[in-house]
């Protein structure tokens, strides 16, 4: 199975030139992978622009969110299957970015069922705000997953990606990236608690990806023995030398193995 790697560009950058420069930097640098699968997630608006750019190039165009509804009064929604229309393979679903604006579990597990029937991937976010001493953060997790994933069948869990992104380590204001061992952590705890959900098999098909202060002196070290499945990055993805060099380090790990 190839890595993955997300860049979610958030309301970046302010005008659609600047999104195809930047897309067409990430191609130059994306040319000879592999093993690794990238995405660009552009703000809505620059999509159609972005996945034009991207055309005849093996990298994704993925979306920041979607509604669940397929069309009706929802003023200022696009559902999952316009996006679909215009080339979207991916969608990121409950960021805390938009948990912070008011998306609840619930919603992300309707919008997530749509996207399963709609055939494109979601990259369902979960993180904590904080860690404390006594592990409620874990419990948080296994809530946020629970919720997430409600009724969703066994045999649709390969098409999930899990996104574990802490809120402490995520953005500008964040403190810092997660330490590795931590992360390897977390995803044995998700991969636990996938398993007590929906058994063994179906749980190892689940991608776990990593996201919060990624850059490139860290992504490497994220991998390690982790079963890691990908990256997803912020404010890095913005700078096509930076991210390119995350995208050819995960390249260089899945090689490895
Ligand atoms: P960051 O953002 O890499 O800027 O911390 C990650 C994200 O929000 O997905």
């Amino acid at each position: 199975m190839k890595k993955i790697v997300i860049g979610n560009w958030k309301m970046n950058p302010e005008k659609v030139d600047e999104a195809k420069k930047i897309a067409s930097g990430i191609v130059k640098v994306c040319k000879n992978l592999k093993k690794t699968e990238v995405v660009i997630c552009p703000p809505t608006l620059f999509i159609s622009a972005i996945a034009e750019t991207l055309q005849k190039t093996k990298i994704s165009i993925g979306a920041q969110d979607a509604f669940y509804e397929p069309k009706g009064a929802y003023t200022g929604s696009v559902s999952v299957a316009m996006l679909k229309r215009i080339g979207v393979k991916y969608i990121i679903l409950g960021h805390s970015e938009r948990r912070e604006l008011g998306e609840t579990d619930e919603l992300v597990n309707k919008k997530l069922k749509v996207c399963l029937k709609n055939k494109v991937t979601p990259v369902v976010c979960v993180g904590e705000k904080v860690r404390d001493a006594h592990g409620y953060y874990l419990a948080f997790i296994k809530k946020e997953i629970e919720h997430s994933l409600a009724g969703v069948k066994r045999k649709d869990l390969k098409d999930v990606v899990i996104a574990y992104e802490p809120v402490w380590a995520v953005g500008s204001k964040a403190l810092k990236a997660i330490e590795a061992s931590d992360l390897s952590e977390m995803v044995i705890y998700i991969k636990r608690t996938l398993t007590d959900l929906f058994g063994p098999a179906a749980a190892q098909s689940v991608r776990i990806l990593y996201g919060g202060s990624v850059n490139k002196e860290n992504a490497g070290e994220f991998f390690n023995g982790s079963g890691l499945s990908g990256l997803l990055v912020g404010r890095d993805s913005l700078d096509v030398k930076k991210f390119g060099d995350i995208v050819l380090l995960t390249e260089e790990v899945a090689s490895i193995k």
